[in-house]
């Protein structure tokens, strides 16, 4: 049996260790998954003892992502590129370390029909989160990446570092719109958007098609009801993504692509 466990704190509503059993099923690979909490001050042991215990793979979760990144001996170039990890993996004595939330990401908008090339888009947020995906939607060639996001500096330092691969990406402030029709959202931020306190300006979904959130919810997530109230047909939310990087990780490590679509929809009914 092959064991693998997703790492991170909190850990304990992880939905990791259910999409990987499930994925094991379908392919008939036998494996162990589990989650663990590990505190980011004992990140380096924790993980070096791991994988000295037998584990081959660790999905690495908020917020031990640059950690992860910083610990792999080897590291791929969208691992590079985002400066995050959330797969890591031995072999022979080599850690090795891959992002593949961008890819996830990719998967499940593809799987909804939605193509980003020549569109103009828009990105809320300039964390992490958003970091790790603007490689992966650079590559569907849209024709321009506006940043938004609280902290200007942020987007703006976001906008260099992504903005010399072929696509304009601009940055703005957060309650300026950029010209040019937006097709369509894809929120990145944690900003709970509740109460009224939505500091971007709703003038931007005046002519969407679609919103992603990049968190989920059993309900609607807030910001794509707010989307939804805006007029806007097709809200997505980060459920997808999240099966779909967990699939890239499951490969990388087993060799063998499982299928999402069955284990989405299961994870998706039981929420
Ligand atoms: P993550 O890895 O989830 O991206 P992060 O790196 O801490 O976490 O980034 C959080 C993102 O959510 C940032 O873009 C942050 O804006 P700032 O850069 O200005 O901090 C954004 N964010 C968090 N709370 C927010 C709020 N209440 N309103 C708007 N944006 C918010």
């Amino acid at each position: 049996m092959k064991k693998f466990a997703v790492i991170g704190q909190p850990i304990k509503h992880s939905l990791s260790p259910r999409i990987h059993s499930e994925f094991a099923k379908d392919t008939g690979v036998d494996i162990s998954y589990e989650a663990i909490e590990v505190d980011p001050k004992n990140f380096k042991q924790e993980t070096i003892k791991l994988f000295k215990n037998g584990y081959e793979g660790l999905n690495v979760t908020l917020p031990l992502k640059e950690l992860a990144f910083g610990l792999a001996d080897e590291i791929s170039e969208m691992g590079a590129e985002t400066g995050a990890v959330n797969t890591l993996w031995k072999d022979k004595d080599k850690i090795f370390g891959d992002s593949t939330d961008g890819k996830g990401l990719l998967e499940d908008i593809v799987n909804n029909q939605i193509s980003l090339k020549d569109k103009e888009l828009v990105i809320l947020g300039a964390g992490g989160a958003s970091r790790s995906i603007i490689p992966s939607i650079i590559s569907l060639g849209p024709k321009k990446v506006t940043l938004l996001n609280r902290t200007f500096d942020r987007a703006s330092d976001l906008a260099k570092q992504f903005g010399n691969k072929g696509v304009e990406v601009e940055a703005l402030r957060a309650n300026e719109t950029p010209e040019g029709k937006i097709e369509g959202i894809i929120n990145t931020t944690s900003a709970g958007i509740t109460g009224g306190n939505f500091i971007f300006n709703p003038k931007l979904f005046n002519e969407v098609s679609w919103t992603y959130d990049l968190s989920y919810s059993k309900e609607a997530t807030p910001f794509n009801k707010l989307a939804k109230n805006l007029g806007v047909q097709i809200c997505l939310d980060g459920l997808g993504m999240l099966v779909n990087q967990a699939a890239a990780s499951f490969q990388i490590w087993t060799g063998i692509e499982p299928e999402t679509n069955r284990v989405l929809n299961s994870i998706k009914s039981s929420l």
